[in-house]
């Protein structure tokens, strides 16, 4: 693949709609893939931040965690004392043990790979920002995994945006009402809050949920 083609590129065919799935040579042609460092200032990345104040959170994990950047960002505003983030990409997972020693840093591919666990216990907070195009065809699979690793108490915090035009993936999920009934609620989720925000076109979905 050309140096010079675009992220989209990377994961999925453009002109069939194919999943590709190449995020570690998207790591390793781009130095931030999705603006994902940059976005950490925005808006919306405070909001989850606000969110997630009002309780205190031990063990913290971030699914599909790319450079580490909001993993970094989560440790310091939860204070929590256990923090691991996961990513399929061995370059992302590699910059982000170099630049940020407080964390955690494993390569997994949650669609396949166990949760890494540590032996104080459960995650009381699971993170899933921005990965569930990426992981469809086992969604289910990865809910039910997700809440294994989790305390009964748990956490499950979603943010996701849905383009103004779908045209990957619409035969697993077609918009946000469909994630909550088709996956998390049968998945024994209940949602504690809900937001949704337009954005330069697109839908921003903040969802909180709690292992029911
Ligand atoms: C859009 S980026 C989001 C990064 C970060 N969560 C954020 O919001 O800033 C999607 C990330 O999911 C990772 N990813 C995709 N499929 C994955 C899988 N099966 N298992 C673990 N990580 C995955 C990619 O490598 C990439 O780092």
């Amino acid at each position: 693949m050309e140096k010079s083609a675009g992220w989209l590129d990377y994961w999925v065919d453009p002109k069939t709609w194919r999943f590709r799935g190449d995020f570690e040579g998207m790591y390793r042609d781009f130095e931030d893939p999705w603006f994902c460092q940059r976005r950490n200032d925005f808006l919306e990345r405070q909001v989850v931040l606000q969110i997630l104040r009002d309780r205190h959170y031990q063990r913290i994990l971030d699914v599909g965690c790319g450079l580490g950047g909001f993993t970094e960002i989560l440790r310091k505003a939860t204070d929590a004392e256990f923090v691991c983030g996961i990513d399929v990409s061995s370059t992302a997972i590699g910059k982000a043990s170099a630049k940020y020693d407080g964390c955690q840093f494993k390569i997994a591919d949650i669609r396949r790979d166990a949760i890494p666990l540590v032996a104080e216990g459960l995650y009381d907070l699971v993170m899933l920002q921005e990965v569930i195009w990426y992981i469809l065809p086992e969604l289910s699979d990865v809910f039910a995994k997700i809440g294994q690793s989790m305390t009964d108490e748990g956490i499950l915090f979603i943010e996701q945006c849905f383009p103004s035009e779908q045209k990957f993936g619409k035969e697993f999920l077609q918009s946000a009402d469909e994630l909550i009934s088709r996956y998390l609620m049968p998945g024994g989720f209940k949602v504690l809050m809900h937001y949704r925000q337009i954005l330069e076109g697109e839908m921003v979905l903040l969802l909180k949920l709690e292992k029911g």
